[in-house]
């Protein structure tokens, strides 16, 4: 993506526009499972120690960004997928203070929280991390987790007719003062953010909306846009789509998406490992995913088997396995979709992180994927 246009103190301080070819990020280290819905065997667990002890080695790789999930119940099934979890800002808020360069995208569902509120807390943790955060918006798809707070879930494209006044109000909370806004789903009196962000102009915003009403939104809102990685082609077609339309509202927003690494020294190791996933899935609990993310999600996945599989071996992430070498590969024809980056998923992220950091990381920088 060309930074002409993109502010200078973004150019400046910001990873995100940095010179790298492939923007690389973890995503779900917050969360139990992360995104592998099996027993396969892992040293993986979500809890505080674990997190930083990754994020400090991906920082040291050089990744641009962590992104935590947003979830605020469990699947149930034998895993309890994602049951167990760190809350996003707080998590944000203390890798903060441990990480020096790597940015953090809290993920947030729109329902749960004030935009006041998520206003403050970003702003705060912005000025903790001295302008590396970064905000993924969800609308909410899980109607049990977002009906836990109280409130009957909205029918699909609503949801995006609310966040945009969420992040409205969260804009202008960033950037005035003593304002008040009276719309259909919120209303503020005499808005008041001290301190405003460092980042200018606002923090990194990022939507992983795959639908047109989610789409639309990245494209006249937010920054990139996070898609799921269906084909190569789709990339293709998703990168000059939302490019497109964002140049309508004389805006830029890159697209980026996000795999499940299985890496091994043979292709048949990296296969067999995959097949253990697979053969430990927790189908209970993908049937249920499926079930739900078909209905509430604006796009409907196709292909049920093939899904289920993708769903257990990385969150429907696009499966990265094979050699280093192989790796690279995809990554190379990753990168002539026109995404600017992938947030990669592993079954045990801090132990296969050091294969990738040995095996991936220089093969990558040969391919002029990583400088
Ligand atoms: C990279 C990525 C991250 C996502 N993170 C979350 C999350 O943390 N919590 C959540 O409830 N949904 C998450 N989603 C789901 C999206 O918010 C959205 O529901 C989905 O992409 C379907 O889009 P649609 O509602 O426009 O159809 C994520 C999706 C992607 C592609």
């Amino acid at each position: 993506m060309t930074t002409e246009g993109v502010s200078e103190w973004r150019r400046k301080n910001c990873v995100m526009y940095n010179e790298q070819p492939l923007k690389l990020g973890l995503f779900g280290i917050n969360v139990g499972n992360g995104c592998t819905v099996s027993h396969a065997e892992t040293t993986f667990e979500p809890s505080w120690e674990h997190n930083l002890e990754i994020a400090k080695r991906a920082e040291r790789m050089d990744f641009e960004m962590l992104v935590a999930v947003g979830r605020w119940r469990g699947f149930g099934g034998t895993t309890d997928f994602n049951g167990e979890n760190l809350e996003v800002f707080t998590w944000g808020a203390a890798l903060a203070a441990h990480t020096k360069k790597i940015m953090l995208f809290p993920t947030s569902h729109v329902p749960t929280i004030h935009p006041c509120l998520a206003a403050k807390q970003g702003a705060t943790i912005d000025h903790i991390s001295k302008g590396r955060f970064g905000l993924n918006i969800v609308c909410g798809w899980f109607t049990p987790e977002m009906e836990m707070f109280g409130a009957k879930q909205l029918e699909h494209d609503e949801r995006y007719v609310r966040a945009t006044e969420w992040l409205h109000v969260i804009k202008r909370m960033w950037k005035e003062q003593d304002f008040n806004h009276e719309g259909k789903y919120f209303k503020v009196n005499q808005g008041y953010c001290l301190p405003k962000p460092i980042h200018d102009p606002f923090p990194v915003l990022v939507n992983a909306g795959a639908s047109p009403a989610g789409r639309k939104f990245s494209a006249e809102h937010c920054d990139f846009n996070f898609i799921t990685l269906n084909s190569l082609e789709f990339a293709r077609d998703m990168v000059q789509e939302v490019g497109t339309l964002a140049a309508e509202y004389k805006r830029l927003c890159g697209v980026m998406s996000f795999g499940q690494v299985i890496c091994r020294d043979t292709e048949k190791e990296a296969h067999d490992a995959m097949a253990e996933i697979l053969e430990k899935g927790d189908y209970e609990t993908a049937t249920t995913i499926l079930n739900i993310f078909g209905v509430e999600s604006g796009t409907a996945p196709e292909g049920f088997a093939d899904q289920q599989k993708r769903l257990i071996n990385g969150w429907f992430g696009y499966p990265l396995i094979g050699t280093p070498e192989q790796v690279v590969e995809q990554f190379l024809e990753i990168k002539k979709t026109g995404l600017e980056g992938m947030c990669l998923s592993f079954l045990d992220y801090n132990e296969e992180l050091k294969y990738f950091d040995d095996r991936v990381m220089p093969l990558m920088k040969q391919a002029g994927l990583r400088i």
